[in-house]
């Protein structure tokens, strides 16, 4: 089926956590992981608790558990440190009424204050919202409104992107930086933080009590608050241990965005629940920071992305060999295809494999991949986590053999499956539409010998550098603009960010195309929704191809842009 599937990578001598992968696979316990967690004996658990105090109480203070990074800062803090930070930010909440179950989002650059805000809001038992900070006005006020978020924290840059009067719920701005202008309901975080007292009372919860909530884009309609809960931490650890493979010593280096669930699950949850060192880097960076990052810090794990990959291999091997990354030692992949060739090409150049994992925000964790101790074969996302039952489907539910294209599916539940769509039954319900299985949105096939491949999503759901684009969020930002009747938005295929968003625009009256427009036009939705959703191609139409009922019919627009038979047309309009 596949000329790929002959090529295998084998597996390097060193030792790894997993061990024999058939072994573990076979003789798989989650009660057994489950022991390694204080709430195990004491019955009570917050992640926060297990994640930063834990180490403390073992002696373990001292270790350096972030270090962090940008174009002006350069810190480190110890476990000890954001043992006591944490515990600040949780006394701030308090003394504003926040408690367990209220949602509080934060929405600012990566930065140690974004990490200790966010171990503050789980240790008070609220549910945490990561924003990215590219979001513009509308995506961050869909957001805060979906959730009902009753507080934020910001930056004095960010808050002017917050609508505070269209959101009734939110009460609360903790605004970190510089001479903050105190006003009713604008708070100053550095002046209560230095007022808070270090020790606090950890609020402790149930495994099913509410975590975190990462909005995530759908094919249509806004986006999808997708809640986990804190027994999804069982998964964190596991996956850490065995996909990571985590060690004692490793300095960490993950360098996904908390606004994405790669940057909370495996950014922050993961490596300090194995305690290890977490290196952070803020900011935009060149192939060139990036191994300097790697160089500097003696970064051992290396966690990123196919577009970052295939940057550096555009980038070449030659400043390569400028730094020295010899600390490397296991290198992860996640968000889209990984491309055969970037595998090959970093296992000469960095003389290192790179590990694909598959997963989604509704997942939490990592389901599909490939560990240290397994044969690589490029192009194959691996195969499941132990624990973890995956099998491809057809509609009806039946499994089907090896080598036939079908639904990729996991059998429900594990740890860190999503509990809910936030406000939306109906969405939840369908990943579960076949009893027994989530249902991922994607298409695979599994071979022979168990590993699965990736063919493609079933939706329209766009992958632009590892980023997912719901269409619709995009179409509904065009459809704003006061030249723009009629909008259809698709992912074309582009060799480095995997897809890019293309823009097919049909214009009102007394509007006509123009490249100037075509440039307004993607300003616009990079300024009101983010710069990622901005469309990088635009092309103006008299007409697009609609059903009766009145959808845009993307498949149509793909087949258009691809040169591909555009399928059953049965439901279009003349
Ligand atoms: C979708 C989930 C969860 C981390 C980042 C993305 C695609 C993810 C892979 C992979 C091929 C992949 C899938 C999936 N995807 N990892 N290794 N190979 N495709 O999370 O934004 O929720 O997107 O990303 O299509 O369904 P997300």
């Amino acid at each position: 089926m596949n000329q790929l599937q002959g090529e295998t990578i084998a597996a390097a001598a060193s030792s790894s956590n997993l061990g024999s992968y058939d072994e573990a696979y076979a003789n798989f316990n989650w009660d057994e992981i489950e022991k390694q967690f204080s709430w195990y004996v004491t019955g009570k658990v917050n992640l926060a608790y297990e994640a930063i105090d834990r180490h403390v109480d073992a002696g373990k203070g001292a270790k350096i558990a972030l270090r962090f990074t940008d174009q002006s800062r350069d810190e480190a803090y110890t476990f000890e440190d954001l043992q006591a930070l944490s515990n600040q930010f949780a006394n701030v909440l308090h003394s504003y009424g926040i408690t367990k179950g209220d949602r509080v989002f934060v929405f600012m650059p990566r930065s140690p204050e974004l990490y200790v805000s966010l171990l503050g809001i789980i240790k008070v038992g609220a549910v945490v919202g990561p924003l990215f900070e590219a979001f513009m006005e509308t995506a961050v006020k869909d957001r805060l409104e979906d959730s009902g978020a009753v507080a934020l924290v910001t930056t004095p840059t960010l808050l002017s992107r917050v609508k505070r009067n269209e959101l009734p719920s939110l009460k609360t701005i903790f605004v970190a930086g510089e001479e903050i202008e105190v006003s009713e309901g604008i708070v100053d975080y550095h002046a209560e933080m230095a007022e808070a007292s270090t020790d606090c009372e950890i609020e402790w919860v149930n495994r099913e009590d509410g975590l975190i909530l990462h909005y995530t884009s759908g094919s249509t309609g806004k986006p999808k608050g997708v809640y986990h809960v804190h027994n999804a931490m069982l998964q964190h650890y596991y996956t850490g241990k065995v996909v990571l493979d985590l060690q004692e010593d490793d300095i960490y280096w993950c360098t996904a965005d908390p606004g994405w669930v790669t940057g909370t699950s495996y950014g922050i949850f993961a490596p300090w629940l194995h305690g290890v060192t977490n290196v952070i880097r803020g900011g935009r960076f060149t192939p060139g920071d990036w191994y300097n990052t790697i160089q500097n810090n003696k970064v051992t794990i290396w966690y990123s992305a196919p577009t970052a990959f295939r940057m550096f291999m555009g980038a070449g091997e030659d400043i390569v060999k400028q730094y020295n990354l010899s600390s490397l030692r296991h290198i992860l992949s996640v968000g889209e295809p990984l491309n055969p060739e970037v595998v090959r090409w970093g296992n000469k150049v960095y003389g290192r494999r790179i590990h694909d994992t598959w997963w989604m925000t509704e997942t939490g964790g990592q389901l599909i991949c490939n560990y240290s101790s397994m044969p690589i074969k490029p192009g194959s996302m691996g195969k499941p986590v132990p624990g973890i039952q995956a099998a491809i489907i057809d509609d009806n539910g039946k499994i089907l053999p090896p080598n036939r294209m079908g639904n990729l599916a996991i059998r429900t539940p594990w740890p860190s499956m999503m509990r809910l769509i936030w406000n939306n039954a109906p969405k939840y319900e369908e990943y579960f539409r076949i009893p027994g299985w989530y249902i991922s949105g994607d298409t695979a096939f599994m071979d022979e010998d168990g590993y699965f491949w990736f063919q493609g999503r079933i939706d329209d759901v766009i992958n632009s550098s590892g980023e997912r684009i719901g269409p619709f969020e995009v179409e509904s930002k065009l459809v704003e603009h006061p030249a723009v009747a009629e909008a259809g938005v698709i992912g074309k295929p582009d060799p480095v960010r995997g897809e890019i968003i293309k823009a097919f625009i049909s214009l009102r009256e007394g509007y006509s195309p123009s490249a100037e427009l075509k440039e307004e036009i993607a300003k616009f939705v990079k300024e009101g929704l983010s710069a990622h959703a901005a469309p990088r191609e635009i092309e103006f139409k008299d007409k697009l191809p609609k059903t009766r009922s009145g959808k845009i019919m993307r498949r149509v627009l793909k087949a258009w842009e691809l040169n591909l038979p555009a399928g059953d047309l049965s439901t279009i309009e003349d």
